[in-house]
């Protein structure tokens, strides 16, 4: 494997552990009610958004978004894409080693799922950078947006905004 593809293999996985963590404690810290504990994972949760921030500081010269005015979106979809490519390689992977009959089938499952979600996010950046060319980047648009963005949905009205 190549130095980039190692690089970018690594860095999309550690992303996809910081996003499930902070997903995870942010739930937690909404469910349980002992202040104490709530005060320990929320402080858990800050320190995840750090490593969001080093593990998309790296991915970001991997993927340069080549549409003005879309920069935000399509270096997120780059690393949907990246993701939910990831997920379908690790589930056919599981499947294969599964001895369980209904382990294997629901990972198929999996794959043939995950398959499906990395041809919606292809064709949505195929539609971006057909729809808009050769427009010139603004690098660094993205920077320190990371987790607070993801976290309070503005994606998904972006994402809603933009296919309507
Ligand atoms: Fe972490
Ligand atoms: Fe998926």
């Amino acid at each position: 494997m190549k130095l980039a593809d190692i690089n970018r293999k690594n860095w999309t996985e550690t992303l996809s552990l910081e996003w499930s963590a902070t997903y995870r404690y942010k739930m937690q810290t909404a469910i349980f009610n002992n202040p104490r504990i709530v005060a320990i994972i929320d402080g858990i949760m800050r320190n995840e958004s750090d490593h969001i921030d080093i593990a998309q500081k790296h991915l970001l010269p991997e993927f340069e978004p080549k549409v003005k005015g879309f920069q935000t979106i399509l270096f997120f979809l780059y690393l949907n894409l990246e993701f939910e490519r990831f997920a379908n390689k690790s589930y056919a992977g599981f499947a294969r080693e599964a001895e369980d009959p209904r382990s294997k089938e629901d990972f198929l499952r999996l794959v043939k799922s995950e398959g499906g979600h990395a041809k919606i996010f292809r064709e949505m950046i195929e539609q971006i950078e057909w729809q808009f060319p050769g427009s010139d980047n603004l690098p660094g648009m993205w920077l320190g947006i990371g987790f607070w963005f993801i976290s309070e949905g503005r994606c998904n009205g972006a994402m809603r905004k933009m296919q309507s």
